[in-house]
């Protein structure tokens, strides 16, 4: 039975088995070492000079071979210990040699941080970067997390529901992602920049607390904080208030930090709230970076921005936009104070709108949303839609909220960005375990690529030639 290299210390004496990639492989004299590398971390296999065969096998072993190894787990001879490894009091003498697989050499070093490294060539061998202990600890704890979120949020009796990704787009301000419709010709879902109006629909259908670890797809410029597909933990509530939100998501965060990164502080509990006003007054950003100080990397600076204004003038197209998106609760009475607010003046209006923010990251965002279907209208045709535009793009809800809406608000935390902030890293593709390059490839796949005609005709699409 094969054991992992974590636990030859306590089967000392006994025979096991332990299969892996290979590390290093040292020569000494008529010895031969090599680091065993499995998912728990490495173990060092001694090849013994008595049994000619099987070291002359071992002499053959390269690095990122794929073995097993058979053999006597033992403790080393004294002075030969490494402090440095869990298990660097003991080795394992061996017997048995299988080569699964023999590898070429890799186009990179895999042992190190792999920052240093080109991002391209990364990124085409990501199986390979992947093997590097800094972002095997990455995704391994970035599934624990992921555990830990659904062990959380169903405690406190929230439903996990999946939401479709072939749909209708919901306003998040990006471009959608869109994909044509083989049945329904000249047709297209687009892939959802959030759950938003699901999630709202469920609250209608009387789920009252929803979570899911969401896929999102925006396609907007990339950067270190941005990918053009992320995943949000997307939370919605019915007959709540911003403060209960608020509180949720702010247990939620100490309670993650308490159990994953006991050696980090969070700067202040409870969190700083500030309006937008005031972060925009103090710090001339509504993303403050509230740490005390920023040089130590065990700092975290949590924060809330609240009261965020309603709209901007879109200048480019001549209209206000929602600052978040139109399904977020302005602060008024009513359809006709909204009206009325709206004519004094746009720009003035404030929502209930809040953001999280973590060491000047904005790593979450959310509103109390509108229920009452005369003003959500209101807002859409505010936004410049035409009476018929809205009942085409957001008839559903509309109708929806006719049967009986609660109200209810919600909150989407970006789970890459909080992930790449409690793990130190620069950016979040060292969180991601297949992200895409700057300019939206996957150059591991080669993706976005050419289709076949027979599959353009089928959906009923011609490529238009790129003038030369
Ligand atoms: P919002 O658009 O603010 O809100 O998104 C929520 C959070 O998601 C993260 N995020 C991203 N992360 C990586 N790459 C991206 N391209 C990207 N875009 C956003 C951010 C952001 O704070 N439906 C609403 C939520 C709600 O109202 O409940 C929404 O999606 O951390």
């Amino acid at each position: 039975m094969r054991i992992l290299s974590s636990d030859i210390t306590s089967h000392e004496g006994k025979e096991v088995e332990l299969a892996g990639w290979v590390g290093t492989r040292r020569d000494h004299g008529k010895l031969i070492f090599i680091d065993l590398r499995d998912r728990a971390g490495i173990a060092q296999v001694v090849f013994p000079a008595a049994d000619k065969a099987l070291l002359e096998k071992a002499e053959r072993l390269r690095p990122e071979w794929v073995v097993r190894v058979k053999g006597t787990a033992q403790k080393r001879p004294k002075g030969m210990e490494n402090e440095k490894l869990p298990n660097g009091s003991h080795e394992v003498a061996a017997s048995v040699l299988e080569i699964f697989t023999e590898a070429k050499t890799l186009p990179f070093d895999i042992a190190g941080s792999g920052l240093e490294v080109n991002e391209e060539v990364r990124m085409k061998y990501r199986y390979l970067d992947l093997r590097r202990p800094r972002l095997q600890k990455n995704i391994r704890s970035r599934s624990k997390i992921l555990g830990f979120i659904r062990e959380f949020f169903s405690e406190q009796d929230f439903v996990e529901v999946e939401t479709p990704i072939l749909s209708k787009s919901t306003p998040e301000g990006a471009r959608d992602y869109l994909v044509p419709s083989r049945l329904q010709p000249g047709a297209f879902y687009s892939l959802p920049q959030s759950p938003q109006q699901y999630k709202q629909l469920l609250m209608v259908a009387g789920m009252e607390r929803y979570f899911q670890v969401a896929r999102c797809f925006r396609d907007e410029d990339t950067r270190g904080d941005r990918q053009p597909e992320f995943t949000q933990l997307d939370l919605e509530m019915s007959f709540t208030s911003e403060e209960e939100i608020l509180a949720l998501t702010e247990e939620f965060y100490v309670a993650l930090v308490k159990r994953f990164y006991p050696e980090k502080k969070i700067a202040q509990v409870p969190f700083p709230r500030l309006t937008y006003k005031e972060a925009m007054e103090r710090y001339g950003s509504d993303k403050p970076d509230l740490r005390m100080d920023k040089d130590n990397s065990n700092e975290l600076g949590f924060a809330f921005v609240t009261d965020f204004p309603m709209f901007e003038w879109k200048g480019g197209e001549k209209r206000w936009d929602a600052v978040h998106h139109p399904f977020t609760m302005p602060r008024v009475m009513d359809v006709n104070d909204f009206n009325i607010k709206f004519k004094e003046g746009p720009s003035k209006m404030l929502a209930r709108q809040y953001d999280s923010v973590l060491n000047g990251f904005e790593v979450g965002g959310g509103s109390i949303r509108i229920h009452q279907p005369e003003l959500l209208a209101a807002v859409f045709e505010a936004m410049g839609n035409k009476p018929e535009e809205v009942r085409e793009k957001f008839g559903h809800m509309l109708e929806a909220f006719d049967y009986g809406v609660p109200p209810h608000g919600g909150i989407a935390l970006g789970l890459d960005r909080l992930f790449a902030i409690l793990e130190g890293e620069p950016n979040i593709r060292e969180v991601i375990a297949f992200p895409k390059t700057g300019d939206g490839r996957d150059l591991l796949m080669g993706a976005p690529s050419p289709v076949d005609a027979k599959q353009l005709k089928e959906l009923h699409i011609a490529i238009e030639e790129k003038k030369k």
